[in-house]
């Protein structure tokens, strides 16, 4: 796949369409599907998602017809077919030949057959039964001319705790440390005793082993992470190959904590994941989780391969998407960078822990309901916007705000400084700070290029990677060997605008404590000294931020800050701001430190949005990094470019009309086909996608 071309060019336009499952109906409702989909404007469909007991009813004994028949159906309907691996849910009776297919859990038990992604990765039994399958549905399907995407398994998640897990950890462990010295020093193992004498006394951390060296859950993590990617790679080894054409996704889940999607991404063609924000969220955090998975590989083409068209049946509450409220959500992926929309699910099971689960074909069965007609709709829309938008992709912003999940688990596995954490959080309220100024912006990874970005902001990242402790041995599914803070150096140097937080640069890889001071390998660079670090449930101790005169332009004299009050020496840096009140009035909570071209802010406090709205603004326009037109509340905007194509997306979040002012911007609505210039009014929920002139 080209970096903007379609995801296959089989299907060279929009993706619509969604989960469907013709193995749990008979024939004349499948019949009745086919008319409903050309109605709907469906033009994929993702067929034996948990279809392995329909597809091999008995072990060895194929059952092809109703797939057979589906792909043939859905083709002369033209509707072309995203071919999912049914690894996901394996039949009973394989679980009955082999139990030691099924995964242990944390506290040691087997689990029995049950629900659906229950085994265990590291089980060689079960690699061979699904390249089994996978390689038999691979081989009956390959010369479809309707085959056009392979969706492997459906969710994966880590969940193994067994004995031949824990064998390939301490195999994974001795790769990684070699020595048993270095592991007892990266893992501080004198402290309670936990010395390792050798490799086989390494075991799982466990809710019976209790607080264990945060390194062992870190690693373990890891290791869980790396082993279900090792049994993905097996999945996409037999795809490729016989489907060697074919481009290879799974379905990744936005902030899932299991697994370092990073790694996930490097083995897939295209990334897609399933978005089921909760009606009446943050359209920021929606936004901020679509850039994370579309940064994933560096902002190429993906799909939104599952969201609900209207409501869910595994939340608090059953709350319906209001009308308009689907289609803003389809548009606003499509924004940012998805060339589909696509739900879960086609159809609404009549039984199973799903029934009640939105869908575009109710129990009902007509095409009448709102909801269908809503889907239609905006099928048709993307039928007539398709063609202009796919061969573009999300703009490459010049700000990003760095993620990496390896960073993630270290934090939250860490013993303090505090239980009250808040990564998740604090990286969306920096994304949104510069999001609602209208000024594009990505999640970045930490491996990847940065030279494309004028602004990098690290929110807590604690971890800061020294590249001592990969592999001797290459896989690259391990830690990359980059030095993360020679890398920061090297890049603010050249003329990068560096923005960290509190809780950065603490630890290596290993959770060990960089020593000489706090943020260790990134002191020199901020030209600070973080002595100690003050935190507070909120409001207990908040406190102001005093900006000097002229410390960033528009800046206001204060602002609140709460929560955590890092207390910061200014060694080499420039003080901007200081806290106004408390034991610590007057001390430094605003830096900046000028090295190279480029300059390397720290601010210690966690500051109220207004201020990370106009500090973000002020540091983006240094670098000449614009808003996209004019901000106006609750409007989104994104744009999209490629192949000479420049294409503006308007979203309003708001229940209410907006008006937006497009300064420039200036072109053709794909959705209306007017001309648009000047002032919009957007109704509730509206969406304008302007394709620039
Ligand atoms: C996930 C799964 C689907 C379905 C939906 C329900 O995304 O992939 O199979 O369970 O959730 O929201
Ligand atoms: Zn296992």
């Amino acid at each position: 796949m080209s970096d903007t071309g379609p995801i296959n060019e089989k299907l060279p336009t929009l993706w619509h369409g969604g989960d469907y499952n013709p193995d749990q109906w008979p024939e004349e409702v499948r019949c009745e599907d086919a008319r409903l989909m050309k109605l709907a404007h469906v033009n994929v469909a993702s067929v034996a998602i948990f279809a392995w007991s329909q597809l091999e009813p008995r072990p060895g004994e194929y059952d092809w017809s109703w797939l057979d028949e589906t792909f043939d159906r859905l083709g002369r309907a033209g509707v072309y077919i995203a071919l999912a691996t049914p690894s996901a849910a394996h039949p009973r009776w394989l679980t009955a030949m082999h139990p030691e297919i099924q995964a242990v859990d944390r506290d040691g038990r087997r689990l029995p057959h049950g629900e659906r992604q229950r085994f265990c990765p590291s089980s060689a039994v079960y690699r061979g039964e699904v390249a089994r399958i996978d390689r038999a549905m691979a081989e009956r399907y390959r010369d479809h001319p309707a085959l056009v995407l392979w969706h492997v398994s459906n969710e994966y998640v880590s969940r193994c705790w067994c004995d031949l897990c824990a064998g390939n950890f301490r195999r994974w462990l001795q790769e990684r440390y070699g020595t048993l010295e270095t592991l007892n020093h990266q893992y501080w193992a004198a402290f309670w005793s936990h010395r390792f004498g050798d490799w086989s006394e390494v075991t799982v951390p466990s809710a019976l082993a209790g607080r264990v060296p945060n390194a062992v859950t870190l690693d373990w993590q890891r290791f869980q992470s790396h082993m279900v990617c090792d049994f993905f790679k097996h999945e996409v080894g037999v795809l490729t190959e016989v489907t060697p054409g074919v481009p290879v996704t799974t379905n990744l889940m936005g902030f899932y904590g299991g697994l370092d999607y990073a790694k996930f991404a490097d083995v897939m063609d295209v990334v897609s994941w399933d978005s089921y924000p909760r009606v009446g969220g943050d359209p920021a955090h929606v936004a901020c989780t679509h850039a994370m998975m579309r940064g994933l590989k560096e902002n190429r083409p993906w799909l939104l391969i599952e969201q609900t068209p209207s409501s869910t049946n595994w939340m608090e509450h059953h709350t319906l998407k209001p009308p308009g409220m689907m289609r803003l959500g389809s548009w606003q992926a499509i924004g940012h960078g998805s060339d589909s929309a696509m739900y879960f699910q086609w159809r609404r099971s009549r039984g199973g822990p799903e029934k009640f689960h939105g869908a575009v074909v109710a129990h009902v069965g007509t095409e009448k309901p709102r909801v269908f007609q809503e889907v239609a709709a905006l099928g048709a829309e993307m039928e007539r916007a398709g063609p202009r938008v796919v061969g573009t992709r999300a703009a490459t912003a010049r700000v990003g705000v760095l993620w990496d999940q390896e960073n993630r688990w270290a934090l939250e596995f860490s013993g303090g400084p505090s239980r009250d954490k808040r990564l998740i959080e604090t990286a969306v309220r920096h994304f949104r700070a510069v999001w609602q100024n209208h000024i594009a912006v990505d999640v970045v990874r930490m491996d990847v290029d940065w030279s494309r970005y004028a602004v990098l902001i690290a929110p807590m990242m604690y971890m800061m990677k020294s590249g001592k402790y990969p592999l001797q041995a290459p896989p690259e599914e391990m830690t990359p060997r980059i030095n993360e803070a020679e890398k920061v150096a090297a890049w603010v140097a050249a003329g990068g605008t560096f923005v960290a937080t509190y809780l950065t640069g603490i630890v290596n890889e290993s959770d060990l404590v960089y020593e000489g001071g706090y943020p260790g390998p990134l002191r020199d660079l901020l030209g600070i000294w973080a002595e100690e670090l003050d935190i507070h449930p909120p409001g207990e101790a908040a406190n102001k931020i005093v900006v000097a005169r002229g410390a960033f332009a528009g800046a206001k004299p204060r602002y609140n800050c709460d929560r955590v009050f890092d207390l910061i020496h200014a060694e080499k840096a420039k003080v901007l701001a200081r806290y106004g009140a408390n034991w610590y009035k007057g001390r430094p909570c605003l830096t900046v430190n000028p090295v190279g071209k480029g300059l390397a802010y720290y601010l210690a406090t966690d500051a109220e949005d207004r201020f990370l709205a106009d500090f973000y603004r002020a540091v983006a326009a240094a670098k000449g990094v614009e808003p996209i037109i004019k901000p106006t509340a609750d409007v989104e905007v994104l744009e999209r470019e490629g192949q000479g194509r420049r294409i503006v997306f308007l979203l309003n979040h708001a229940a209410k009309r907006r008006q937006v002012g497009l300064g420039k911007v200036k072109g053709k609505d794909l959705l209306s086909g007017k001309a648009v210039r000047g002032r919009v009014n957007i109704e509730p929920y509206g969406v304008r996608v302007i394709e620039c002139a």
